[in-house]
């Protein structure tokens, strides 16, 4: 029997656990931050790729994992297609990793009436164009602009939400957004750590200009996909238990991370 592996590059990925563990309370659930080498969003394609490919791989050579989910953004749009296509058939043929972007675009143009959304995200996943790529194949007629806004995951991890510089670089890359196009009447948090700065986002945000926030969807695509993978869920143990590993100093992860997480955690620490 095995475990669901969430991978993140830091603390961001707890909400995405957090919302799969709503969703899905009866699996058993090792979370992984790679803190130690965090944040990924600014890195290149190849570094991503690395780091992505041996945390992976730590999943499954070091812990009863079979399926892994890629809560990070920036991972899954600089690193999952490779890791599908070039080292899961040769080393892990029985094994699955899933990602965050495929299920958010699958669902994202039915949030948008006027069919103009907003993706804000980090420089890699912007750069990426992995968003606009996988919903244009969703919603070919669905106009999407893009905004990176790099300085969102720190003043998260910093702890500095309700500060007036967050509320600046908040409504700096907002408005940046908005100015695209009058019509973008759904913006999509593309990354981890966003969901944490939803209420200062708000304040920022015209009525009728809709927030999405990951986590759910993501939840509600693990639901389905097991549903639909009985081969997969019968191999999946139940009790309920969730372990957290981070490749850093684990008392920090303990603090900062139960913000993530919305409880109490204890985290261990490994080296990748
Ligand atoms: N987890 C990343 C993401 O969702 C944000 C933090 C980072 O840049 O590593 O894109």
């Amino acid at each position: 029997m095995s475990k669901i592996g969430v991978f993140d590059s830091g603390y961001g990925g707890l909400t995405v656990l957090k919302a799969l563990v709503n969703e899905l309370p009866n699996y058993d659930y090792i979370y992984l931050g790679d803190n130690a080498r965090s944040p990924y969003g600014g890195r290149s394609f190849e570094t991503v790729f690395e780091y992505t490919k041996q945390a992976v791989s730590w999943f499954f050579d070091k812990q009863d994992v079979e399926l892994v989910i890629v809560a990070c953004n920036t991972a899954s749009a600089r690193a999952l297609r490779q890791i599908q296509q070039t080292i899961l058939p040769i080393h892990y043929p029985d094994k699955k990793v899933l990602g965050v972007i495929r299920p958010t675009t699958e669902t994202l143009g039915n949030f948008s009436k006027t069919g103009v959304a907003g993706i804000l995200g980090t420089h890699g996943t912007i750069k990426s164009d992995s968003y606009k790529i996988e919903l244009q194949k969703f919603y070919p007629n669905l106009k999407v602009y893009q905004e990176a806004c790099p300085l969102w995951v720190n003043l998260v991890e910093n702890d500095v939400i309700d500060t007036q510089g967050a509320d600046f670089f908040i409504e700096f890359h907002i408005s940046a957004i908005l100015s695209y196009s009058k019509d973008i009447d759904t913006l999509l948090l593309a990354c981890t750590h966003y969901p944490l700065l939803e209420d200062s986002i708000k304040k920022f945000i015209p009525e009728g200009v809709r927030l999405i926030s990951q986590g759910p969807i993501i939840a509600e695509s693990l639901k389905d996909y097991l549903f639909r993978h009985s081969e997969i869920e019968s191999g999946l143990s139940k009790s309920g238990s969730r372990e957290f590993y981070t490749t850093d100093y684990y008392s920090d992860f303990n603090s900062i991370g139960s913000r993530f997480f919305g409880e109490e955690i204890k985290v261990k620490r490994i080296t990748l």
